[in-house]
């Protein structure tokens, strides 16, 4: 735990953009979904595609968590925080350009690229495989104090903790409160068009005749959303709390929905039932039509409603006739394959909900491992801390 000197601080906020390179919003990347096939037994037996999200709803649970924590931390003015939560976290957040971090330092900047970015897969699952490696693997970075030195004469200069292990204690209490407004958004991302169909049709093509204001968190809570009524977006789920709604709450519903439409994307590709027949070829064209919106709809930062975008598009899309193998003709119904995804969506946000539900138990293991490291740091009074055997 030694001292920086006091001019290493300002090394410390200029290290961060070169991992990243500096990108204008929208051009940040992350990895696209993959697509692998199962081998083919020999027998004939249809290949299976098996398509899967690159970060799991667990793993995308912890991104929108570190985001928010990010969101809290800097409102807190604590700029040291937000660039060691990020360089530990190396978001796979590929930006188009390649810059040099001068320009993010003229720029005046010390803004968390994970903070801004709205997309889905930013955790680097080569890094941390599952989400509660990344909290174990905080547990075990060393607390570190930087010596801050204001450039106003009137603010003494301060030395600055930071505590992987507090970190910790406060990033679970975010995780908790996300996934408890997720157990009651999957409710809603399950009903969405369930009852309702050809409501949620006919609001859905209305949505995207209206020109739509610039792309905000407002909009959510506009048309787009096909008459479900978001405004428990600016609540908290518990009413008898006081606590205000998580930040990014908006945000996060947006990606909740399209990740569980990209879930269900894949269920439908993957599904072994579906790999001959009309139904293969329907998977075809729907495969053909996912991976031209690949891009597009659901990799890297970008706009809001990108879920509801993609079910549109194929719902604009005309029937087609295709030859099945067998030398018969099928209709291809565009129709047909949306409601067949909204039918696998809800069977997703029900699963999903499962997960959350059980949030607070599985967080009850990292908490045990944090109190160790507090226990060892005690003990040893050093910062620097290997892990300890379970208490047990
Ligand atoms: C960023 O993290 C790496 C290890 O993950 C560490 O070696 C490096 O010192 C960190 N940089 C800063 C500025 O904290
Ligand atoms: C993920 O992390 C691994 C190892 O830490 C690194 O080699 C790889 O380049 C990272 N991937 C991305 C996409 O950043
Ligand atoms: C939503 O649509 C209705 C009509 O269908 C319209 O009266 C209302 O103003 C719209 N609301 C927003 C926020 O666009």
């Amino acid at each position: 735990m030694k001292p920086l000197p006091a001019n290493q601080t300002i090394v410390f906020l200029c290290l961060l953009p070169l991992a990243n390179g500096f990108a204008s919003r929208g051009s940040r990347r992350a990895s696209p979904a993959t697509r692998q096939y199962a081998s083919a037994d020999g027998n004939g037996t249809p290949r299976v595609p098996q398509w899967h999200l690159s970060n799991d709803f667990e793993t995308f649970l912890n991104q929108r968590t570190i985001q928010s924590f990010l969101f809290l931390v800097k409102s807190l003015r604590d700029p040291q925080t937000v660039l060691w939560v990020e360089n530990f976290t190396q978001p796979a957040l590929h930006s188009g350009r390649s810059s040099t971090y001068t320009s993010h330092l003229q720029s005046g900047s010390s803004s968390s690229q994970l903070l801004s970015y709205h997309g889905l897969a930013a955790m680097n699952v080569t890094r941390f495989p599952t989400w509660d490696i990344y909290f174990k693997e905080l547990l075990k970075q060393p607390t570190v104090i930087y010596t801050v030195e204001s450039e106003s004469k009137h603010i003494q200069t301060y030395d600055m903790e930071i505590n992987p292990g507090r970190l910790c204690v406060r990033m679970l209490a975010v995780r908790q409160q996300i996934a408890q407004e997720f157990a009651r958004d999957l409710d809603v991302v399950a009903t969405m068009g369930g009852h309702t169909l050809e409501a949620y049709w006919e609001s859905l093509r209305a949505s995207r005749r209206t020109p739509s204001a610039a792309d905000n968190d407002r909009d959510i809570v506009g048309n787009y959303t096909s008459g479900t009524n978001l405004v428990f977006l600016e609540l908290h789920p518990d009413p008898t709390s006081d606590y205000a709604p998580s930040p990014l709450r908006q945000g996060n519903f947006d990606l909740l929905v399209l990740l569980a439409t990209q879930e269900a994307v894949h269920r439908v590709l993957n599904d072994p039932a579906r790999q001959t027949g009309v139904t293969k070829v329907t998977n075809d064209y729907l495969c053909g039509f996912y991976e031209q919106r690949l891009d597009t709809h659901f990799t890297g930062g970008q706009r809001y409603h990108r879920a509801a975008d993609f079910l549109a598009e194929l719902l604009e899309a005309p029937p087609l006739l295709r030859s099945v193998s067998d030398g018969n003709t099928a209709l291809l119904d565009p129709t047909f394959m949306a409601e067949l995804l909204l039918h696998q969506r809800e069977k997703v946000a029900k699963e999903w909900q499962l997960l959350v539900q059980a949030a607070s138990e599985v967080h009850m293991e990292i908490q045990r491992l944090q109190l160790n490291r507090l226990m060892s740091v005690n003990t040893e009074q050093s910062g620097v801390h290997e892990e300890q055997p379970p208490l047990s």
